[in-house]
């Protein structure tokens, strides 16, 4: 059932209907209707979307505009995307990790300490969610690694995310400024939802690519890699995606220009 309505989302014709249910918003009477066509969007009351409203108003508007519809400021920079059918899996993410709100301008959005407790997260998703229809947060079905396959996983995480991520979700430098993060400690509704939703330079894993249950296998997967004890001995201080990634780089290449150095003296030496 979810999938089916899933697949329905991702149709070519799925841009005309949004656009059909956008012109519907108007005054949040779409809002009040939906939820009952899904089971899988969760029940969003009007007082909750209201009460997100005003969240978003104060924490995120000045960037994001009012509705949603992003902001650019007289330069021409985008202060803001639009959030208009990015979905509540998109908010519930980015404020999730502490990456909204954002402090200031900068390469990539990073992980900060969460501002908001998860009835505001909840409440601003449900704003979000109002204003057009897009990717929800995930059923805790597809979040339960206890039926996961963590064999399988490994395979589709070594297809679909070890170029970023390395093989064991440790993260990576990608071009301009911008990384993979290390996906230690990553809550699982937190991986769903990059999956989904796509953040930044992540592509987006939509259901026909990657069902819910490879997402879940995915997940279980790097429940596991977590869970094995350091094979090499060592947990370099677990320091977070920033400082661990980073730490990898610098000892790795360091090692590196240290052998190569040391290759060069001893064959110049023979
Ligand atoms: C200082 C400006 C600023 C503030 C304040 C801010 N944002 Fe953002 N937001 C951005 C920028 C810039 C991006 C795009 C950056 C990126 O992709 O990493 C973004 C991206 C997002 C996205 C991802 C959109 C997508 O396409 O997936 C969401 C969701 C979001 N913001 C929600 C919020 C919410 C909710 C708040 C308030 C709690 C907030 N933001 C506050 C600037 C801001
Ligand atoms: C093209 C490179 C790329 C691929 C492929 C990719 N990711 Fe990502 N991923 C990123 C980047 C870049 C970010 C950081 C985005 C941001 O901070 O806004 C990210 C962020 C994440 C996060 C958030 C981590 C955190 O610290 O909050 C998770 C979880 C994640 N990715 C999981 C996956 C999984 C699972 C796959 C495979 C299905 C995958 N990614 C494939 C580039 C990639």
């Amino acid at each position: 059932m979810g999938r089916l309505l899933s697949t329905r989302r991702r149709h070519p014709l799925a841009a005309i209907a949004v656009l059909v249910a956008v012109l519907f918003t108007a005054g949040g009477a779409y809002a009040a209707l939906a939820p009952t066509t899904s089971q899988n969007v969760q029940a969003a009351s009007s007082t909750q979307i209201d009460e997100g409203r005003q969240l978003f108003a104060i924490g995120c508007s000045s960037c994001h505009g009012l509705n949603g519809e992003g902001q650019i400021n007289d330069n021409g920079d985008v202060l803001g995307p639009s959030l208009i059918g990015v979905g509540a899996a998109a908010v519930d993410f980015q404020v999730g990790t502490g990456r909204m709100p954002l402090a200031a301008p900068s390469a990539q959005a990073e992980r900060k300490p969460v501002s908001y407790s998860q009835d505001q997260i909840d409440a601003m998703a449900a704003f979000v969610a109002s204003l057009a229809p897009g990717p929800d947060v995930p059923d805790e079905e597809y979040l339960d690694t206890s039926q996961g396959n963590v064999a399988r996983g490994g395979e589709l995480f070594r297809t679909n995310c070890s170029q970023c991520h390395n093989t064991t979700g440790q993260g990576g430098a990608l071009t301009m400024g911008q990384f993979a993060p290390n996906l230690t400690g990553v809550e699982p509704r937190h991986i769903y939802e990059a999956m989904i939703t796509g953040p930044q330079a992540m592509p987006v894993f939509n259901d026909q690519t990657v069902t819910p249950e490879d997402k879940r296998d995915i997940i279980a997967f790097l429940e596991s890699v977590q869970n094995e004890p350091d094979p090499g001995g060592l947990a370099i201080g677990r320091a977070g995606p920033v400082a661990e990634g980073l730490w990898a780089w610098l000892v790795g290449i360091g090692l590196l220009i240290g052998m190569a150095t040391w290759i060069v003296t001893r064959s110049s030496k023979a």
